[in-house]
């Protein structure tokens, strides 16, 4: 078993959950600046204004703006040969609707792209990762108005002439099929709750979501077209949260309901974004719920032309369906499901299962026959610093392991995977919590989840054994196989 030549192993962060440095160079606020960190409710709030007093962890984060010259050097140190992070829009267009992009914010990603090609590591861009600036959001309700889509536009434009020479893979927007379920229409769609609501129960029209949802992907497609016409040699993804459904028995009614789920939550968005058109089964689930999607002249053609050249998605759990009532649930990436009994889960109740990855792998390649990449997977953890000063993170070395070993076995069974970004290689802050205390990181980060610390980044024990993996393109690992 081995991964092909030139495989990308790295990891993979967004800038609204590492950066920090939420007002300085001229930013503007985006979605995630309005966030709060999960209190004894163990609900985050997303506020319309900031409000005194309150704790926003995006505000400081790992400060990453303020640190990203030690952090790649330590990235380079574990041997990263790809770098995954989103270029913040409201960095770029503090507003989101400016004319000219913001200059100074150009200047941190010039300098943080020319230090990642420095220590010879590929990045990686997503374009927008749950942060569109709050401009758009409150002026024009986000993607629920079609003027978004030109504003989005704007801002891939100027990053992508302005990195066309040093940046030549791209993700259009993270997450996307999250818009799929009512939590996804703030942070996919920046659409505005016009109120102080917890992120788990945002105000939701179907119909309105679903139409925005229509404006990301025609979004989306114009931003593959215009990339090849920037670089023609550019490789553009997308990007989805896999959900991986699972009947829960081989009772016939689960596992229909475990095939529809996956058509919705998972094959829907990749179906329109790798095959350029609305699928079938979406129609008829349209026409049962009484959704209407307005399709303007050209948008059929722009999906068409918009087709991404490589496939890539986050890959945390798998969840089970079932028409049972009463079984005992589990929770997951943003959503959760019936309880595997087969399975362990993580500190915070996310199933593990790397068989599943295999699975997902073997399932997507034959769908879609085009590359494919996990761009997101890695273990949420509530690590302990010993009296020595030493994190010892086996659980995390273990759960990698086993989900590296499935894609070989995906891989010896035809896949065609092109790389593997770990999610959160440094302690970051969580998107779903704002916890800090939910680390994923091979590199400890000193901050608590009120944002109290020195920031000192610290080696856990993870840290070598992944710089091995991506040293030898994972034969150390393979070997023992
Ligand atoms: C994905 C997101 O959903 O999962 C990341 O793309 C996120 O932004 C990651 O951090 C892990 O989720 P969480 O809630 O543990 O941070």
């Amino acid at each position: 078993m081995t991964f092909k030549n030139g495989f990308l192993w790295g990891g993979a962060i967004a800038a609204n959950q590492a950066e920090g440095a939420y007002n300085i160079g001229g930013k503007g606020l985006s979605i995630a600046d309005m966030k709060t960190v999960v209190g004894v409710d163990k609900e985050r709030f997303f506020t319309p204004k900031l409000e005194k007093d309150v704790y926003y962890p995006s505000h400081q984060a790992i400060d990453f703006y303020g640190h990203f010259k030690e952090d790649i050097a330590l990235m380079a140190e574990m041997n990263f040969n790809v770098f995954r992070t989103s270029i913040s829009w409201s960095r770029i267009f503090p507003l989101g609707y400016e004319e000219k992009p913001n200059e100074e914010g150009l200047k941190f990603y010039d300098a943080l792209i020319d230090e990642l090609l420095l220590h010879g590591i590929e990045p990686l861009i997503t374009l927008s990762h749950f942060e569109m600036p709050m401009g758009l959001v409150e002026k024009y309700n986000g993607f629920a108005s079609r003027e978004t889509i030109d504003f989005y536009l704007r801002f891939v434009e100027v990053v992508m002439n302005r990195y066309k020479d040093k940046v030549k893979y791209w993700l259009t927007f993270n997450e996307i099929n999250f818009a799929t379920i009512s939590k996804g229409t703030l942070n996919i769609l920046g659409m505005n709750p016009n109120g102080k609501y917890p992120l788990s129960q945002l105000p939701d029209d179907p119909q309105v979501r679903f139409q925005a949802l229509h404006h990301c992907f025609v979004a989306s497609a114009k931003a593959v077209k215009l990339a090849k016409s920037i670089r023609p040699d550019f490789m553009v993804g997308c990007m989805l949260a896999h959900l991986t459904v699972y009947p829960y028995t081989c009772k016939p009614e689960d596992v229909l309901l475990a095939k529809e789920y996956d058509l919705l939550l998972n094959k829907f968005c990749g179906d329109v974004q790798v095959k350029g058109k609305y699928p079938s089964y979406i129609k008829s689930y349209f026409k049962k719920n009484g959704i209407e999607i307005t399709f303007e002249a050209g948008d059929a053609e722009a999906l068409a032309e918009g087709t991404v050249d490589m496939y890539t998605f986050s890959y945390y759990m798998t969840l089970c369906a079932t028409k049972q009532e009463g079984v005992e649930l589990s929770y997951g990436n943003l959503m959760g499901g019936a309880k595997n009994p087969y399975l362990a889960s993580s500190d915070w109740g996310w199933q593990i299962d790397p068989v599943g990855l295999r699975y997902t792998l073997i399932d997507l390649y034959d769908r879609y026959e085009i590359p494919l990449m996990v761009v997101e997977n890695g273990l949420g953890a509530e690590d302990q610093m010993n009296a020595d000063g030493e994190i010892n993170d086996d659980y995390r070395i273990d759960y990698l392991k086993k989900h590296i070993e499935n894609m070989a076995l995906a891989v010896d069974a035809g896949v065609d995977l092109m790389g593997y970004t770990m999610w959160g290689p440094i302690d970051l802050i969580s998107a779903g919590t704002g916890e800090m205390k939910k680390r994923y990181g091979f590199i400890y980060v000193d901050m608590d989840d009120h944002g109290n610390g020195t920031l000192k980044r610290t080696k856990k024990k993870s840290f070598n054994w992944y710089g091995e993996i991506c040293r030898t393109n994972a034969q150390s690992l393979l070997e023992e196989v």
